[in-house]
């Protein structure tokens, strides 16, 4: 038998036929009896493709020597418990940047020419009535990234080609980029217009945007939620959202995914995307070639293509 790894959850097909095709699979969400599957494999399981990894599931499968994340986001991975273990942890970096650099610019444009509402008016023959009214534009207009790292720097280069202004923040200033550096984020929100968030989720980054932030952003502020939800006090987000005390949001990523805040659904300043950033046939086909290769390559003995931990 082939070595034998635990699928945590759905991952795309070409990549569940990559690693079927290299290994003997077992899908621990298709499980009738989750715990009995995972005590049967407790001495055989070797890998993990996907995420959602605590503690728990290590210490019952101890043979797992690597975690492969499809995403690069690994904040679903308790990687403090990986170390501890031995075990290794692999993402999947810098593939998704243009997708998600595309995205964000698309759904700040779609925020701020009302495209969802004016695709519905037309729909809805409201164009025999007379015009939809003026929108707004984003050239001239001061971008503040929070997280100037992979993707961030492609928001920048698209940002900086729709003639906005690029500003950033992040733990320390980065010598090699022309942008202005923020060392306070509250600082930066009150003077940009657009506030895009690309930073990791995690507990250091818990809520960095609060009341205190949003307030600086302001009345006629737009916020971009790109990274995680739990970047953002979302209840307080909804809020504001609702008292217009910030101009509006686009988001893609949301606290309890895919349970979405409903009083979001009747908000006309929010455009609402389901974790789309990086979904795409093409990088999400990048990014599952890497979690195999990264499996591959630890059975090998060779080194990670993307290691974390
Ligand atoms: P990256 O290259 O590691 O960049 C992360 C940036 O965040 C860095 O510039 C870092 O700058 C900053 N940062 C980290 N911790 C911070 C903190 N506590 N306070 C302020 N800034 C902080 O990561 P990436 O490849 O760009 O990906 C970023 C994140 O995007 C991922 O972790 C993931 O959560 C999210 N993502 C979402 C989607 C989606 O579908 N919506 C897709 C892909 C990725 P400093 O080190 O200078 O602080
Ligand atoms: C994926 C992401 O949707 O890469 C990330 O961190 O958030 C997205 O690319 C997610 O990782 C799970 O599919």
């Amino acid at each position: 038998m082939s070595i034998e790894i635990l699928q945590t959850h759905k991952l795309l097909d070409t990549c569940e036929a990559a690693l079927a095709a290299r290994f003997t699979v077992h899908k621990l969400h298709e499980a009738a009896d989750p715990d009995a599957l995972l005590a049967e494999l407790r001495d055989r399981v070797r890998g993990i493709a996907g995420g959602n990894v605590g503690p728990e599931l290590m210490d019952k499968l101890p043979a797992v020597g690597i975690i492969s994340n499809f995403g690069v986001g690994y904040d679903s991975i308790d990687t403090k418990a990986a170390r501890e273990r031995n075990v290794r942890v692999t993402n999947t970096p810098n593939v998704l940047n243009d997708a998600m650099a595309e995205i964000t610019i698309g759904l700040m444009v779609a925020l701020a020419r009302n495209i969802p509402q004016t695709d519905r008016f037309v729909r809805d023959g409201k164009w025999l009535k007379g015009a939809f009214g003026l929108q707004r534009e984003l050239n001239g207009k001061t971008l503040g990234i929070l997280g100037l790292g992979r993707i961030g720097k492609e928001i920048a280069v698209r940002a900086l080609a729709m003639k906005m202004r690029v500003v950033y923040h992040g733990r320390r200033k980065q010598a090699d980029e022309p942008y202005q550096f923020y060392e306070h984020l509250v600082d930066m929100a009150r003077d940009v217009d657009w506030l895009v968030l690309i930073a990791p989720g995690g507990k250091s980054t818990d809520k960095i945007v609060n009341r205190k932030v949003l307030e600086a952003l302001g009345p006629e502020g737009f916020l971009v939620n790109m990274g995680r939800g739990t970047l953002v006090d979302e209840p307080v987000l909804v809020e504001m959202l609702q008292q217009r005390q910030i101009a509006g949001a686009a988001l893609d990523v949301f606290e309890d995914e895919p349970n979405v805040p409903e009083a979001l659904f009747a908000l006309d300043n929010v455009v609402l995307s389901p974790h789309q950033g990086s979904a795409t046939h093409q990088t999400r086909n990048k990014m599952g070639a890497l979690v195999v290769a990264n499996l591959e390559a630890h059975f090998a003995g060779e080194p990670l293509l993307t290691p974390v931990v």
